[in-house]
């Protein structure tokens, strides 16, 4: 499979399972806003792929619902349709749902649904910084590869009533299926970017057995039948989850592909968005064998929703790296050098970077150098 996080690593994509760039005459994108400020970034990432002109095969957009106020108007936060529709695309852009902190009967969050029920079972969060000199290497050039369909997240809750009042407790599922194949993207990441360095993120000093199972099994991968010495150039290392965070501040040029269950993986990509200035900076996609989905790190941010401030590059990021993950990396370098430029050139920017900009107003900025 792909994939390339930042320009400056040299990293080119190289399709090797199922999603080589076909000779398509369209391109059919699924967009789910979702929720909150979702539905202001979205159409920023819609604009940036239309910038691309002929460039790409004609795109065929489609509009899908799904989020919590979809749940609070019509009883579904996921709409069979939805799953449905998104079957017939080539791959889709999520905005960002708002899953309350308190558990809401009958609402479980959407994105965590769609990832397993389309088994997009890695989500790869490439977290750059911008030198304002390009031939100055970026300070933090990294990519976390999160599992994305098991550990906490399978959501198996139970509250009990004990001896001395409420217990609740929740089950972790580690599995070593799910820990190969995130492996194998890891793998498959490094190899394509210079310093070939794959970082297992876990807490096997005390979780032993799950934490245990991930960490040998990710350390297996590179000997397992059928590899044929592939990732022999790869350095494979670990780091404890909470050293790794504490490293990461400290000296964050040390790590090149952190790869990490699920939870660890989601804490560790808000942390490095921390360190190249914004979470509204970072992209991501959701990528299994035969779909992809770009999406923001952030999340619905309701204390902007509706000012239009909200910045758009993670998501006409998420819309490259998506771009890049189909095959077109030549067009995903269009519109990743764009945004570059916008970051360096530093006078139309959003707030959270310290400018007084709104969202449309960077989004014109990044189409005009597309
Ligand atoms: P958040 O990521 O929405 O916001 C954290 C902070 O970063 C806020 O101060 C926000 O204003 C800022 N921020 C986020 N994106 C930004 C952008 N593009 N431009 C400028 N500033 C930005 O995380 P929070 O506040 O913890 O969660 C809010 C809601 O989002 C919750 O309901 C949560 O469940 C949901 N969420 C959804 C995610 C998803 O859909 N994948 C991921 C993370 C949170
Ligand atoms: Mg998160």
């Amino acid at each position: 499979m792909f994939i390339r996080s930042a320009l400056r690593s040299g990293l080119r994509r190289n399709a090797t399972r199922g999603m080589a760039t076909q000779a398509r005459s369209t391109l059919k994108v699924a967009l789910l806003p979702a929720d909150g400020i979702g539905r202001e970034v979205i159409p920023a990432a819609r604009a940036a792929l239309e910038a691309l002109g002929s460039d790409l095969p004609r795109l065929e957009f489609v509009d899908l619902l799904a989020g919590f106020e979809l749940f609070t108007r019509a009883g579904t936060a996921l709409p069979e349709a939805t799953i449905e529709a998104l079957r017939e695309q080539d791959c889709a852009l999520f905005g960002a749902v708002s899953s309350p902190s308190k558990s809401v009967f009958g609402y479980s969050s959407p994105i965590v649904a769609l990832r397993k029920e389309l088994d997009l079972y890695a989500n790869i969060r490439p977290v750059l910084s911008v030198s304002k000199d390009p031939s100055q290497k970026p300070d933090v050039d990294l990519v976390v590869v999160r599992e994305n369909t098991e550990c906490l997240y399978v959501k198996q809750e139970v509250s009990e009533i004990g001896e001395h009042g409420r217990v609740a407790k929740a089950t972790r599922l580690i599995t070593e299926r799910a820990s190969t194949r995130i492996g194998k993207m890891a793998c498959e990441i490094a190899l394509q970017r210079p310093r070939k360095r794959v970082t297992i993120i876990h807490k096997s000093n005390v979780l032993s057995v799950t934490d245990g199972l991930f960490r040998e099994t990710v350390r297996r991968v590179p000997s397992l039948p059928g590899v044929n010495g592939k990732y022999d150039s790869i350095q494979i290392g670990e780091q404890i989850v909470d050293s790794a965070v504490y490293r990461l501040f400290r000296e964050p040029h040390i790590f090149d592909v952190m790869v990490a269950p699920n939870l660890y993986g989601d804490i560790l990509s808000d942390a490095a968005a921390a360190l190249v200035g914004s979470l509204g900076l970072v992209p991501s996609v959701n990528a299994g064998d035969t779909f992809v989905m770009g999406e923001p790190v952030h999340g619905s941010a309701p204390d902007i929703a509706g000012k239009s401030i909200a910045n758009p590059l993670a998501s006409i990021r998420s819309a490259a790296l998506m771009l890049r993950h189909l095959g077109y990396g030549k067009q995903a370098e269009r519109i990743e050098n764009a945004v570059d430029d916008v970051i360096r050139d530093g006078t139309v920017l959003t707030p959270d970077l310290g400018g007084k900009s709104k969202t449309e107003e960077v989004t014109a900025e990044v189409l005009k150098r597309v």
